[in-house]
């Protein structure tokens, strides 16, 4: 059940919430400086505290998911980076949730673990297994590597 627009632009691609289900899409920033990948390590709720993520948050009603991206980004990591292409995929969270991860390039700021997480660490293509990701961001970080890296 995991990821299914393999063909390019998928339903609501770029822009606004999710058409066909209606369900709260969640952004996440495959954030890329120097070659390296942006992995954040969660600081709560307890279910999720310790698990490494891509950075992100719950796009807000009538915000373009690349706003929700840029602003997620600012307020989590203190950053201001640059959304690019969407990967491709969307994988599920809890009931009524699903993820979409942009690809985003770092612009200005060094990330500082301001809100939501408790330790950065960027990683280079071949340590993209040295963090113990949260299962749903799995998928979605070997895909944009795929995309990003060609791995
Ligand atoms: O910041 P905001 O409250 O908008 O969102 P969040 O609490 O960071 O994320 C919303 C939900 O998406 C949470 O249940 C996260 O666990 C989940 N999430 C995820 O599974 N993977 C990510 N890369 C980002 C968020």
């Amino acid at each position: 059940p995991h990821g299914t627009a393999h063909h390019g632009a998928g339903p609501g691609h770029g822009t606004g919430p999710d058409h066909g289900t209606g369900a709260v899409v969640v952004v996440a920033a495959a954030l890329l400086d120097r070659g390296r990948l942006l992995a954040a390590r969660r600081s709560a709720p307890a279910d999720l505290a310790g698990r490494w993520e891509l950075p992100g948050g719950k796009v807000e009603p009538g915000e373009r998911p690349e706003d929700a991206l840029v602003r997620e980004l600012r307020e989590e990591l203190g950053v201001e980076a640059e959304p690019g292409e969407r990967i491709p995929g969307e994988w599920p969270l809890k009931p009524g949730y699903v993820l979409r991860v942009w690809s985003a390039r770092l612009l200005s700021g060094d990330p500082l673990p301001l809100e939501d997480h408790d330790e950065l660490r960027w990683l280079a293509p071949g340590e993209l297994d040295a963090v113990d990701w949260l299962d749903q961001d799995r998928p979605a970080v070997a895909e944009a590597a795929r995309r990003l890296f060609g791995a």
